[in-house]
């Protein structure tokens, strides 16, 4: 499969920490949907069928950026905008691609994104054990907002409510 035409690109290191590795990041196409599905399935306990992701790439509020080492879509960020704010819905990179940048790097590709299409709050939900994701996120900006008690019904989790304001674009 071939990469979608590429909006940006950045060198991260490689996760061998050999020479360093070409990320780009683009909207991803309907072409991706197993690909979505398979990444989603190795993290999410309630994971998205191929139908659920179809329905978010025909969802005008939907945006869906991914991350891409060469032609291999490696990560997926999922957010809903309405009007000036954005929730994350979906994000992960799939776990031979973490620990090398690339969840970062698309991360802050949405922000500026978001931040160009005039979004002013960001907001999303972290499992309170999510410690990883919850590191990024804090490094980005991101502040706690609120605590969701037992929020995800596999194993009644709490979700700590994060939200980012961001600067209008000059
Ligand atoms: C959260 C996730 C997207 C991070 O992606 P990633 O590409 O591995 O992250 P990066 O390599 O860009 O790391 C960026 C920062 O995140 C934090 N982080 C990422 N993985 C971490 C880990 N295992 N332990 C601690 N901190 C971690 C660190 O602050 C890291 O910065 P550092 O490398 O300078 O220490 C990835 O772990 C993932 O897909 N997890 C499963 C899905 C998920 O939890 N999604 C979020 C739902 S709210």
């Amino acid at each position: 499969m071939r990469l979608p035409e590429a909006e940006s690109g950045g060198s991260e290191s490689d996760r061998t920490g050999d020479p360093p590795t070409t990320f780009q990041v683009a909207p991803v196409s309907s072409l991706w949907v197993q690909r979505l599905v398979e990444i989603d399935s190795t993290w999410n306990p309630h994971s998205w069928s191929q139908k659920l992701f179809e329905r978010e790439l025909l969802n005008p509020s939907s945006r869906i950026r991914g991350v891409f080492h060469k032609e291999l879509l490696i990560g997926y960020l999922i957010a809903h905008v309405v009007i000036d704010e954005a929730h994350i819905v979906s994000f992960g990179v799939h776990p031979d691609w973490r620990r090398v940048g690339a969840g970062r790097y698309l991360l802050t590709d949405y922000l500026r994104m978001a931040r160009l299409e005039g979004v002013k709050v960001v907001t999303l939900d972290v499992r309170v054990g999510n410690l990883a994701a919850q590191g990024l996120y804090r490094a980005q900006g991101f502040q706690a907002a609120g605590l969701r008690r037992q929020y995800y019904s596999d194993n009644g989790e709490d979700a700590i409510t994060m939200r980012l304001e961001l600067y209008p674009a000059r």
